[in-house]
């Protein structure tokens, strides 16, 4: 049995519901409300969403639980905590490959989230520039991008409780408030049926193997699992907080949130008579001749757009964090320093995927693949990388540390743990690893 290592004092979330918050914060972002509803558009619409619905439920949840449960035991970042469980091991490079990685999906995302920005003032301007075009500008791209990057530090230097806690608390009430009035705006349009049934209504004959890879892997990305970020963000947990009613609270705040971003968008869409297999383009391309089409649309568009880029920048936050940590914890570097360079890093490496949309050629169509620089990072980093992590994750957590040991963890603040440990244990042993194999050899053959 281990004991956590004693360490300086090291800062913790002031309550339950700020934790469960910027939890939540980390989880909802772009993924919920951008990538969600297009993945779902063209995976067929209902039977996509039951196969989410279990993606979640049977791999996202336990391993929620196990990154709560090994950040809060190492008390430390991802490296430091898979050390401070197996010292010495080479266990730890699943908390260097989760560092990485986050600061790997933090260049493309924020150049995504810098976008989101800029449609809150195009909105409001009512520029119908479209998106293409607008994306293909450098010089509205990298300025968009860096601010983006800054909100994000300035966020993170204030530390936990000050900083992200206290600033989840205020957004993420105001993003679920925001989210209600536009669905009632898209669900009485005239037409809003069709978009309810194609949402709702299961089509199983939809289903292909692509279909359920589609769902595993928006399923991780979702709920920021596979990188640590659900570790570094435990790590901050105190001992009487109740790993396991956190966790399911988080996954359930996220899957709620991707429900009602599709609840929002497929009303309107088939109201419009516009086509749900879009793609990528769909909230930036589709949604602003929506809002066209409204009285006041300007102001629900600059609506949309600035509850897209509240719920990105509280992902942000998270992905910066987990570097951030791991400079302070490891390399004992202020939390001041270590934020600004890991955003210089992010910006440095970000910068391709910001020329990616057309305006530099080459970027935007690399050559033997063929795809642009933004998608080849959110192959690589979102998905690729998060899965080995879920993957070593869950290996490590099931089979090194086993069950039992983090069943003492895990009882602190949840005393009747035990009784439904096995049901963890088999997910986390048999059911996580072959279920994220099958995604992987998916994703190798989908490449070719
Ligand atoms: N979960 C975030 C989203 O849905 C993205 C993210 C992935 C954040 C991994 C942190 C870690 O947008």
């Amino acid at each position: 049995m281990q004991s956590s290592p004693p360490g300086p004092a090291r800062e913790q979330w002031s309550s339950r519901i700020g934790f469960v918050l910027a939890a939540a914060g980390s989880a909802i972002g772009l993924g919920n409300i951008w990538r969600f509803p297009y993945v779902t558009g063209q995976n067929g619409g209902g039977a996509f969403l039951i196969l989410y619905l279990a993606c979640v439920v049977l791999l996202g949840a336990p391993v929620m639980v196990a990154e709560l449960a090994i950040g809060r035991h190492g008390r430390r970042n991802p490296v430091g905590s898979f050390e401070a469980i197996r010292p010495g091991s080479f266990w730890k490079i699943i908390g260097y490959a989760g560092v990485l990685t986050g600061v790997g999906i933090l260049s493309y995302y924020a150049v995504m989230a810098g976008y989101t920005l800029g449609y809150i003032f195009k909105s409001l301007a009512q520029d119908a520039t479209p998106f293409a075009d607008f994306a293909a500008n450098p010089l509205v791209g990298l300025p968009l991008f860096a601010v983006f990057l800054v909100l994000t530090v300035l966020v993170v230097y204030g530390g936990i409780r000050n900083g992200i806690e206290r600033w989840s608390m205020i957004l993420m009430p105001l993003l679920l408030a925001l989210l209600l009035v536009l669905i009632a705006r898209s669900v009485t349009l005239e037409g809003a049926e069709r978009g309810l049934a194609f949402y709702l209504k299961p089509d199983f004959g939809k289903v292909t193997g692509h279909t359920i890879v589609a769902a595993l892997g928006q399923a991780f990305f979702s709920l920021s699992l596979g990188m640590g970020a659900m570790i570094t963000y435990g790590s901050y947990l105190s001992k009487r907080d109740n790993i396991l009613v956190s966790g399911v609270s988080v996954a359930l705040a996220d899957t709620l949130i991707a429900f009602l971003a599709g609840l929002l968008i497929f009303p309107a869409l088939f109201a419009s008579h516009l086509d749900p297999t879009a793609g990528p383009s769909l909230v930036f391309e589709v949604l602003p001749r929506i809002f066209g089409t409204l009285p006041a649309g300007r102001f629900i568009g600059a609506a949309f757009f600035l509850l897209l880029s509240i719920a990105a920048l509280t992902s942000t936050i998270s992905l910066l964090e987990v570097a951030t940590a791991y400079l302070v914890d490891e390399h004992k570097l202020s939390r001041h320093r270590s934020v600004w360079v890991v955003a210089l890093v992010a910006l440095l490496v970000g910068i391709p995927s910001a020329l990616s949309f057309g305006s530099v050629p080459f970027f935007s169509k690399l050559p033997w693949i063929g795809w642009d620089f933004l998608s080849l990072m959110d192959w690589i980093f979102g998905n690729l990388m998060l899965t080995l992590g879920a993957l070593g994750i869950s290996v490590f957590f099931a089979w090194v540390w086993k069950t039992r040991n983090a069943a003492l963890e895990i009882r602190e603040g949840c005393p009747g743990f035990d009784r439904i440990a096995w049901v963890l244990d088999l997910m986390l042993k048999v059911v996580c690893p072959i279920g994220i194999v099958v995604i992987l050899v998916f994703l190798f053959l989908n490449l070719g």
